[in-house]
């Protein structure tokens, strides 16, 4: 049976990884509007991979015994500055859910709930890919310069493809 304090913190990651899902979602939707269908399509994969972060949430605190527990979310961003700047925000987004995971691990290591412990090191893994796929975008974007967005976007997708290995559900 999950502690107390274990549900809630799974619960409140619950929120956290739905966000990012709708936060991608809303991400992927204004670069469709602008014509990066490419982008678009990056970002509407990351959106499905975190919805899926979510339900594994969902299916561990109902498995071990708690409740999970689904939330309203904030409404994100509908407009963002240029795509340069979207992937620096997807980045730190990145980082504050790195953080959120990491609190998780220190929080049952604290509670001695070692089953979770082991469960919870897929996002810690994850995490680093996550982290380092949106990192080797931003260095291309860098490298391409705003003035070959055509070629960015039309090569994002291939970028996944290499960097990132789908990650299983
Ligand atoms: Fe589920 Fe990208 O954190």
């Amino acid at each position: 049976m999950i502690k107390k304090s274990v549900e809630d913190i799974c619960n409140r990651q619950i929120q956290r990884e739905g966000y990012s899902s709708i936060l991608y979602l809303a991400m992927a939707s204004w670069a469709e509007t602008k014509g990066y269908s490419g982008i678009a399509a990056w970002l509407y994969q990351q959106a499905e991979e975190e919805k899926m972060h979510m339900l594994k949430f969902v299916s561990y605190i109902n498995e071990r015994g708690g409740h999970a527990i689904l939330p309203a979310f904030e409404q994100p961003p509908s407009t963002f500055s240029d795509i340069p700047t979207l992937f620096d925000q997807v980045l730190e987004h990145e980082q504050y859910i790195t953080e959120s995971i990491n609190e998780i691990v220190a929080m049952v290591s604290k509670e001695k709930d070692f089953a979770t412990l082991n469960w919870i090191q897929w996002f810690v893994s994850e995490q680093v890919e996550e982290e380092a796929a949106v990192q080797e975008i931003i260095d291309k974007l860098r490298l391409v310069g705003t003035h070959n967005m055509y070629m960015f976007d039309r090569d994002i997708l291939s970028l996944r493809a290499e960097g990132e290995p789908e990650a299983e559900g």
